[in-house]
């Protein structure tokens, strides 16, 4: 299964991408992941990208494009991989068509999932993650057990620098504008299903499924 899963800054993308990974064994490609252990790293890409994630911006096409066509020549993706967060401009779309198309392969579908302005400013506004492990929390929906740190190693949770009121409006904006009309581009490709994803998790994840072609699902 080859898939893309489209939705603007805390729809669910990651938390979701992770149970489909438990489910079918995919590869799971997070472009946000990537940069964001990039800049902890202090490489050459973390550094180009620190300031544009910092402010909410997306990083540029090429930066991401060249993320991508080397990851998905790694092993752990011949048997099938969900990309969360990649393609976010028309331009990233098209190249992540001819990348595929080199491989010799081809997306099976892409999912939107979609939730309301306040959802998105609610999500990112209480969410902490681990900066060890990546767990992601909710202060409200999904708390760790002990206030403050991760469930998994016990470190101290922290809140992403793009998960301040002013990066989400810019991060929203983004989504808008650049991301949005991938909706279109996939629909004219018969790819795209939408999911409502203002649910609770599990619910967003059985209307995902539902949401699959058969023939990759089963
Ligand atoms: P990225 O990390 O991809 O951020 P994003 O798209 O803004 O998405 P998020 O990670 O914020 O949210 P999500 O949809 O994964 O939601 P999550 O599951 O965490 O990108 C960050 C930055 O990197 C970009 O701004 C850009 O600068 C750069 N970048 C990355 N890819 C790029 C690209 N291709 N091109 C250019 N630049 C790129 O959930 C959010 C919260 O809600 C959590 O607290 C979670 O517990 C909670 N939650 C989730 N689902 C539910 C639910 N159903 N009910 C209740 N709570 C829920």
């Amino acid at each position: 299964m080859k898939l893309v899963l489209l939705g603007p800054p805390g729809a669910g993308k990651g938390t979701q991408a992770k149970r489909l990974v438990e489910k079918y064994g995919l590869a799971h490609v997070s472009t946000g992941d990537i940069l964001r252990a990039a800049i902890q790293q202090g490489t050459k890409l973390g550094l180009e990208a620190k300031g544009f994630m910092d402010r909410g911006a997306l990083v540029p096409d090429e930066l991401v494009v060249g993320i991508i066509r080397e990851r998905l020549q790694a092993p752990d993706c011949k048997a099938g991989f969900v990309l969360d967060g990649f393609p976010r401009t028309v331009p990233q779309a098209e190249a992540l068509d001819r990348v595929l198309a080199g491989l010799g392969s081809r997306l099976d579908a892409v999912v939107a999932i979609d939730v309301s302005d306040q959802t998105v400013i609610d999500r990112n506004t209480q969410r902490r993650s681990c900066p060890k492990c990546g767990a992601t929390y909710h202060l409200v929906n999904a708390p760790p057990q002990k206030p403050g740190v991760c469930d998994n190693d016990g470190t101290a949770l922290v809140q992403r620098p793009d998960d301040r009121p002013e990066q989400i409006k810019k991060r929203m904006a983004e989504y808008r504008e650049k991301t949005e009309p991938l909706k279109a581009f996939y629909r004219k490709q018969g790819l795209l299903q939408e999911v409502d994803g203002g649910q609770p998790p599990d619910d967003v994840f059985a209307r995902l499924v539902g949401a699959l072609p058969r023939a990759v699902s089963r």
